[in-house]
């Protein structure tokens, strides 16, 4: 059996979730996410050309948003266990870095600093770019199994959480919208093309993230359509405020490159900042209102949508 670093899922009581602060809450959540991909690292076997970029990729610093996403929805949703919440928010967090070692490349988005290192294809080169970000992606399916198995949610077979998450990264996902995004530059600039893009780009993992939380926690359907709908609102407004921080912010502040939107079909070049703010925080107000039926224990999604709408990094 592998070791998940079980001290640190201790730590995490159902009790505490409505008691501690933000900011440790945060840091908390953070550091399980990050002590599951330690361990998998620790039980996993690679051959020494791939150990370094295979390290590199998930121990490279990021927010853990959408690992986040799905704590904070199956703690809404009154989830009995945590350790299997965890396995799934640590996938949904190697399917994304996958997705950022991808976008990054030179045939994409031709990146030079993600995360504040070299983008992964300088340090490692474009071949083992690409071999991470698959492998990241394949092992990341057998961790949603695995967590599935393990919560055993009476509601929702393993093949609907499967079929959740590989198709948030298909070709009606992020895949779908990645290509829109770079073969957009011909498209009208207009609302529907831009939701299109931002929502499948960004947006779907979002919406999968959240919505294996709640499945893993055996909420109820209507728990799943409230999780589903605030994350597709806040997906997109999480996109629409990384286009804002790319015109406003600096390289040091966001520790990847900024102003490569130029090109691009965004929020802003269609609104301006200003409305691009204020759309994004009538999604953030949707989302909110979206998950207002779970209470007291929706609160850390609350939270997390409204750090989304205030966020400078
Ligand atoms: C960056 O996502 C890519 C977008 C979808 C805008 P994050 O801002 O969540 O990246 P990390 O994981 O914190 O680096
Ligand atoms: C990233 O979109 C979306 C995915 C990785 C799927 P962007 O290209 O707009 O994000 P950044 O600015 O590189 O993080
Ligand atoms: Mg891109
Ligand atoms: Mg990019």
């Amino acid at each position: 059996m592998r070791c998940y670093h079980n001290e640190l899922v201790v730590r995490v009581s159902k009790s505490d979730a409505g008691e501690v602060g933000l900011e440790d809450y945060l840091i908390s959540r953070k550091s399980l996410i990050d002590g599951r991909l330690e361990a998998i690292l620790e039980g996993a076997t690679i051959p020494s050309v791939m150990k370094e970029p295979i390290e590199t990729a998930l121990r490279s610093p990021g927010k853990r948003i959408r690992g986040l996403l799905t704590i904070a929805a199956a703690e809404a949703s009154r989830a009995a266990r945590t350790d299997p919440i965890v396995t799934a928010a640590a996938a949904v967090e190697m399917i994304h870095t996958c997705s950022l070692i991808l976008d990054d490349l030179p045939a994409m988005d031709d990146a030079e600093l993600r995360r504040g290192n070299p983008a992964f294809h300088r340090s490692f080169g474009e071949d083992r770019a690409i071999l991470t970000a698959v492998a990241l992606l394949n092992h990341a399916y057998a961790l949603v199994a695995e967590a599935h198995a393990a919560a055993s949610p009476r509601r929702y077979p393993a093949t609907e959480l499967i079929e959740r998450i590989s198709s948030a990264v298909g070709w009606d996902g992020s895949i779908g919208g990645e290509a829109v995004d770079l073969h957009s530059s011909s498209r009208p600039l207009d609302f529907e093309t831009l939701e299109y893009i931002h929502s499948r780009k960004t947006g779907a993992l979002f919406v999968a993230s959240a919505a294996i939380g709640c499945m893993l926690a055996n909420g109820s359907r209507p728990s799943l359509a409230a999780v589903e709908s605030y994350a597709r609102n806040l997906g997109l407004a999480f996109q629409i405020t990384d286009d804002i921080l790319d015109v406003t912010s600096t390289v040091d502040e966001l520790g990847k490159d900024v102003g490569q939107d130029a090109e691009r079909l965004t929020f802003v070049r269609l609104a301006g900042i200003d409305g691009a703010r204020q759309l994004a925080g009538e999604l953030i107000e949707t989302a909110i209102e979206a998950v207002t039926p779970f209470g007291a224990a929706g609160k850390r999604l609350i939270q997390l949508a409204s750090m989304v709408r205030d966020r400078s990094s």
